[in-house]
C-alpha cells in the first residue's frame, strides 16, 4: 500500500524527502532522547525491541546501538528506504507491514516503541491490541512524544487559532488517537508505569517558518486539504502573522522537549494470549 493517506491511516511516503530535516532531534540531543527509552523500558543489550511506524529510523537507528537490534514496521517504503541509507541501518530489521497486523508471533518482544503514530491510524485501539499481543508478559509499550514544539507551543497559538477557524472542522481533527496517550491507554486497561522520562531543550522558530511549513505541506495536517482549503488556511495564517507578530521573520525561543512513557498491557490480554 503506497497511497499517501486513506480513511484508515496516513502513510508518510510524501514526507520521506524532508522528514529528517524537519522532524529530527535538535543537534546534540539525539543520544539523550534515546536514553529516555532505555531508562523507561529498562532496556539493555539483547532486549528485543520493535518500533511500530518506524519511518526513517529517527528513533530506531540510534536505539539499536543501545540494544543490539531493533525490529521496525511501517507501511511507507519511501520512509524505510531513507532509514536503509543511514549508518547503523543494518541493526534495524524492517518489514513493510500494517501496525494492525504485526508480522510477529505472540509474546515476542520486551518492548514496543511508538512515536507519533497512533494519531495517524483510525483504529488505534486495534494497534494497541496488536502491541499487547506481541509483548512478553512483562513487556512494555514505550510511547515517545515531542512536546512544546511548533505545533503545540502557546507562542504560536494565534496562528493555530486562525488556522483552525479557516479549515473545515473534519479536516482539523486527527483521524486516530485524539486524546493524550496517558489518558487514552489507562481507559483501555493499560497501566502507566512511573513518571515520564523527560528531556527539555529550547528550539528557535520564527512565525514565518510556520507559514512556510504549512505552505509547503510539510506537516500531515495539510495533506487532506484541497488546494482551495489550503489557500484559505494560509490567508488566515498570514493575517495572524500581521496582527500578532511585529517581526514574523524573527525566531522565537520555544521551550520544548521529548518525553517517554512506559505502559503495561491489560493483564487479561497478556494472560489469554501468551
Ligand atoms: C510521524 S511518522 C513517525 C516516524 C517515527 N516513529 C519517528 O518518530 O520519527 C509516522 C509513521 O507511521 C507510519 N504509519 C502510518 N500508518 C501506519 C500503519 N497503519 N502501519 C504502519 N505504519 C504506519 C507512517 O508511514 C510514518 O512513517
Amino acid at each position: 500500500m503506497n497511497e499517501h493517506s486513506s480513511p484508515e491511516c496516513i502513510v508518510f511516503d510524501r514526507a520521506a524527502d524532508f522528514y529528517d530535516a524537519t522532524r529530527g532531534f535538535p543537534q546534540g540531543q539525539e543520544a539523550a532522547a534515546i536514553a529516555l527509552f532505555a531508562a523507561a523500558g529498562h532496556l539493555r543489550h539483547g532486549s528485543r525491541v520493535l518500533e511500530v511506524g518506524v519511518g526513517t529510523g529517527r528513533v530506531a537507528v540510534p536505539l539499536a546501538r543501545h540494544v543490539g537490534w531493533v525490529y521496525g514496521v511501517d507501511l511507507s517504503r519511501a520512509m524505510m528506504s531513507r532509514l536503509r541509507a543511514k549508518a547503523g541501518a543494518e541493526r534495524v530489521r524492517l518489514s513493510e507491514a500494517n501496525a494492525l497486523r504485526l508480522p510477529f508471533r505472540a509474546a515476542a518482544f520486551d518492548a514496543v516503541v511508538v512515536v507519533h503514530v497512533l494519531h495517524l491510524i483510525a483504529d488505534w485501539q486495534g494497534v494497541v491490541r496488536e502491541i499487547a499481543r506481541v509483548l512478553k508478559p512483562e513487556g512494555v509499550l514505550l510511547c515517545g512524544e515531542n512536546f512544546g514544539g511548533v505545533l503545540h507551543n502557546s507562542v504560536f497559538e494565534p496562528i493555530w487559532a486562525a488556522w483552525r477557524a479557516a479549515i473545515p472542522q473534519e479536516k482539523v481533527e486527527r483521524i486516530g488517537l485524539k486524546q493524550r496517550v496517558e489518558e487514552a491507554l489507562p481507559s483501555l486497561g493499560w497501566r502507566l508505569l512511573g513518571e515520564p522520562q523527560r528531556l527539555t531543550y529550547t528550539v528557535e522558530r520564527s512565525p514565518q517558518s510556520v507559514y512556510e511549513m504549512l505552505a509547503s505541506r510539510s506537516w500531515s495536517n495539510t495533506w487532506r486539504l484541497s488546494d482551495a482549503e489550503l489557500e484559505r488556511g494560509l490567508a488566515a495564517v498570514q493575517a495572524a502573522l500581521q496582527a500578532h507578530y511585529p517581526q514574523p521573520e524573527q525566531p522565537l525561543s520555544l521551550s520544548s522537549g521529548f518525553e517517554v512513557r512506559a505502559f503495561q498491557p491489560p493483564q487479561d490480554t497478556v494472560n489469554s494470549q501468551n
